[in-house]
């Protein structure tokens, strides 16, 4: 099968910086649904770089009695070495995912066949029952509230797992895994990687789970995948804040995509993203897969499977 994958994630960086939150009307706790949006045009304006060319110096060398001890730098440094991860998650949903089995079986068997096609080394199942032992060869997080469960691939080392309840009711999940990668990424001796699916309100508990398995790797070395029930500047901050709520450390480095990924047959919500908190991860490539089992099974509220390639800095060493 040929992979399409596009290059959607400026497309969704500039939704990000031109759209504001998507706020959710809510009192109490929510139940599995969608609820109704308003939109909120708080215009997130976005940081400038500019880059000035390095200055040329004529330096006038023949005027010496030395050899000239400086040579000119390069206009183009070398590239920092760089290592690629790709992550992929799907949330097929509870209707169809959790309750119906013959729709579990076709849920699954979409799920691996998507997986493989992804590369992914990093996955994340939500609301979709049997997904932690689907992989063979990967290891995988017990499946949490509402059948949440990360996995990673064969050759990663999983050093603690643990999740469980990140909403009031219960019906929340997070799995959370610190694991060791067969190679070195940025200065992260583990790395800290989630499935997430927080509530449509601000999440209430989780941090503590997050740390209680990740420690340090928190700060710095922190990927996390899933359905936030908020767009990416939820995630970022405004009233939802969830990154700094659940995981804390340094901001994300990114949040891919924000395009509307959910939900069957009403497709309204910037709900499912990739997030990391390594310091100089770049999103490379995004897919978004329409949704799959349309025709066979009902499928409501099903999202859209997602995978996200992104670079990272190699180990930094230093010079001299
Ligand atoms: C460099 O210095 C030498 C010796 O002082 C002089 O002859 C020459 O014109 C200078 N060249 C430039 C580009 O200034
Ligand atoms: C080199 O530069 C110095 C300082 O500007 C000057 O005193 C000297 O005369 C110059 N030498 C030549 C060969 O131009
Ligand atoms: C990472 O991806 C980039 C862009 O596709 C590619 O040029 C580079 O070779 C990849 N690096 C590694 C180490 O795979």
């Amino acid at each position: 099968m040929i992979r399409m994958w596009t290059g959607l994630w400026t497309l969704a960086l500039q939704e990000l910086f031109a759209h504001g939150q998507n706020e959710l009307i809510e009192s109490n706790c929510d139940v599995q649904g969608m609820l109704q949006l308003k939109l909120q045009p708080d215009i997130v304006k976005p940081e400038t770089t500019t880059t000035e060319p390095a200055e040329a110096s004529a330096a006038n060398l023949s005027n010496s009695s030395q050899p000239p001890l400086v040579t000119l730098m390069p206009t183009q440094a070398l590239p920092a070495p760089v290592v690629n991860i790709t992550t992929f998650h799907w949330e097929p949903h509870w209707q169809c995912a959790e309750t119906d089995s013959a729709c579990i079986a076709a849920a699954l068997s979409k799920f691996k066949e998507l997986v493989s096609e992804s590369g992914a080394q990093i996955v994340g199942a939500l609301e979709l029952k049997g997904a932690s032992g689907a992989l063979p060869g990967w290891s995988s997080s017990k499946e949490y509230e509402d059948a949440v469960s990360v996995m990673v691939a064969p050759g990663w080392q999983v050093l603690k797992e643990g999740g469980g309840n990140i909403r009031c009711d219960g019906q929340r999940g997070l799995a959370v895994m610190l694991v060791k990668p067969p190679f070195q990424v940025s200065n992260c001796d583990t790395l800290c990687v989630m499935a997430v699916h927080p509530g449509h309100s601000p999440i209430q508990s989780g941090e503590s789970i997050v740390k209680s398995v990740c420690g340090d790797a928190t700060t710095s070395c922190a990927i996390a995948v899933g359905d936030w029930n908020v767009d990416a500047a939820g995630v970022v901050g405004g009233s939802f804040n969830t990154w700094q709520r659940l995981v804390g450390g340094n901001p994300p480095s990114f949040v891919v995509p924000d395009s509307e990924t959910c939900c069957y047959p009403s497709t309204c919500c910037k709900f499912d993203h990739v997030v990391t908190n390594i310091p100089g991860a770049e999103p490379l490539q995004v897919h978004v897969w329409p949704y799959q089992l349309l025709g066979q099974f009902g499928m409501d509220e099903e999202h859209m499977p997602v995978a996200v390639r992104f670079s990272a800095p190699a180990k930094t060493t230093l010079i001299g």
